[in-house]
């Protein structure tokens, strides 16, 4: 028997709504076929972005989005994305495939799509390949509001009003696509670069340095020692791979039992890295006025088989939805530190919430744990006791049952909890610490194999349904959760 408690009246600070974040990046069919289409498209499009995307991504109610790389952001030259479509200037995206990029997605397309999404964007500069000047100068475009170069040529391109960016990545990755540069350099042209994004005319940025990956300790410990009074944020990538080498990271479909348990277990190394980069932050940071920004998190695995390996494209199983599951509710747990989360990536890469074919697209199941997981945002982080049994693997173990709870502005209390085992199901005990319920509902998603997902032809294998299986039990409810489950309960208190 699984055992959780919550203690309705003890809120442990706000779960901020960013956690719920995505990512997209000039990569693959993400941005281009995955957004945008063009406005003379026979796909169904908003001035260029294709609406079933954006009715897709709207309902789940994407707080921030990260763009446009990752890797791509140090290579990408924002003058060269504004102005009339035809005349931009093209490049080579070296990172991803060699494919000639358009720029016919730049600053203006993004914040269009933002807008239409609802989300606040969030805009990755360029340190690897750029200048001061020129991130400088997209600040100014992008935020000024009257008379200056860059606010003059924003409104000749057809944007009179600035817009409010407030989040803003000083590079990406600069340990190694972002310039193969050492923590103390890079620390150094943070703090150049950081001085000339200015705020203009009441917007106030929220500036994010490129942090670590992994156990990248190291650069967490110089980021903080040498730079904290000149960061908000600090970012931190971790990707979930199952297989022991880069080369062979395991199929997205096609995974063994044993494959199954690696992928549980290091999806949860994720509390780890979280805990030991923020014990860092808090030597440097004890107040965490510093957010831990993890602006790239997921599964990788190998490329769909006859797809372009540089295009990063898996499908997306019960299992991802899992390790979606288990680490929003690790994010919940941590949001003391942890400001903002962005999967990687929104659309037909890596961990996707949607995938298309042209005209065609597919909500996957890690879609669905956003959904249903939405609930959380903004709310009251409420505290939780887990029990739990361990499911051991090979030297490893880990918990069969994840879990997290908060009280929403409405006052209900939302509990979402993850069954990882993908054989056992789990008899889970409630506890609410003497608080009365008037109404309970849930909502499940799970399915009979552990490779279930949903393709073009069968697009609703995996969805999520009404869970009923609760019965009042003495101080609480019991529940059965299945095998390889996510469930969301909501309850009013009476
Ligand atoms: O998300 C794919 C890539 O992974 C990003 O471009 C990079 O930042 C990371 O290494």
């Amino acid at each position: 028997m699984h055992k959780v408690i919550v203690e309705t009246d003890i809120k442990q600070g706000k779960i901020n709504k960013n956690i719920y974040g995505h990512f997209a990046e000039h990569l693959g069919r993400g941005i281009y076929e995955g957004i945008w289409v063009g406005e003379d498209s026979s796909i169904p499009n908003t001035r260029g972005i294709r609406n079933d995307v954006l009715d897709a991504l709207k309902a789940i109610e994407i707080p921030v989005l990260r763009w446009p790389g990752g890797c791509f952001a140090d290579e990408y030259h924002w003058k060269n994305g504004v102005g009339t479509r035809e005349h931009r200037k093209r490049m080579v995206n070296t990172h991803w495939g060699g494919v000639t990029e358009s720029n016919h997605f730049g600053t203006h397309e993004f914040l269009m799509l933002c807008e239409l999404v609802g989300a606040e964007p969030y805009i990755c500069g360029n340190v690897g390949s750029g200048t001061v000047q020129e991130m400088s100068e997209w600040i100014e475009y992008l935020t000024l509001n009257g008379e200056s170069p860059m606010a003059n040529w924003r409104a000749e391109n057809g944007r009179y009003e600035p817009w409010q960016v407030t989040n803003f990545g000083v590079g990406n990755e600069n340990w190694g696509c972002g310039g193969n540069m050492r923590p103390e350099y890079y620390a150094d042209l943070y703090k150049q670069f950081q001085t000339y994004i200015r705020d203009y005319s009441g917007n106030k940025l929220y500036k994010i340095a490129g942090g670590a990956s992994d156990d990248n300790f190291h650069w967490t410990d110089v980021l903080m020692r040498e730079a904290a009074p000149h960061l908000d944020g600090l970012s931190l990538h971790y990707y979930t791979i199952p297989g022991e080498h880069w080369h062979a990271k395991g199929s997205a479909t096609d995974f063994s039992e044993d494959e199954w348990n690696t992928t549980m277990e290091k999806a949860l190394l994720i509390e780890e890295l979280i805990e030991k980069h923020g014990t860092i932050m808090d030597k440097y940071d004890p107040e965490k006025r510093v957010g831990m920004i993890i602006d790239e998190w997921g599964t990788w695995f190998d490329v769909e088989p006859g797809s372009n390996p540089g295009f990063l494209y898996q499908q997306n199983t019960i299992r991802d939805a899992l390790v979606a599951g288990a680490s929003l509710n690790i994010f919940n747990s941590h949001c003391d530190r942890v400001q903002m989360a962005n999967i990687a990536q929104t659309i037909n890469v890596l961990q996707a919430m949607v995938l298309t074919e042209r005209e065609k697209m597919i909500l996957t199941p890690t879609y669905h744990v956003f959904n249903m997981f939405k609930v959380h945002q903004d709310a009251d982080k409420l505290a939780l006791h887990l029990e739990t049994e361990t499911i051991r693997h090979k030297e490893k173990s880990f918990r069969q049952i994840s879990a997290s709870a908060s009280q929403a502005q409405d006052g209900r209390i939302n509990i979402s909890l993850c069954n990882l085992d993908h054989q056992r199901q789990a008899k889970l005990h409630l506890d609410f610490r003497g608080a009365q319920f008037s109404e309970v509902t849930g909502r499940i998603l799970t399915a009979e194999s552990k490779n279930a997902h949903n393709t073009f032809e069968e697009p609703e294998n995996v969805h999520p349904e009404a869970f009923n299986d609760i019965t009042n039990g003495d101080n609480g409810l019991e529940l059965q959760l299945p095998a390889m489950s996510i469930v969301v309960l909501r309850l009013k208190e009476t």
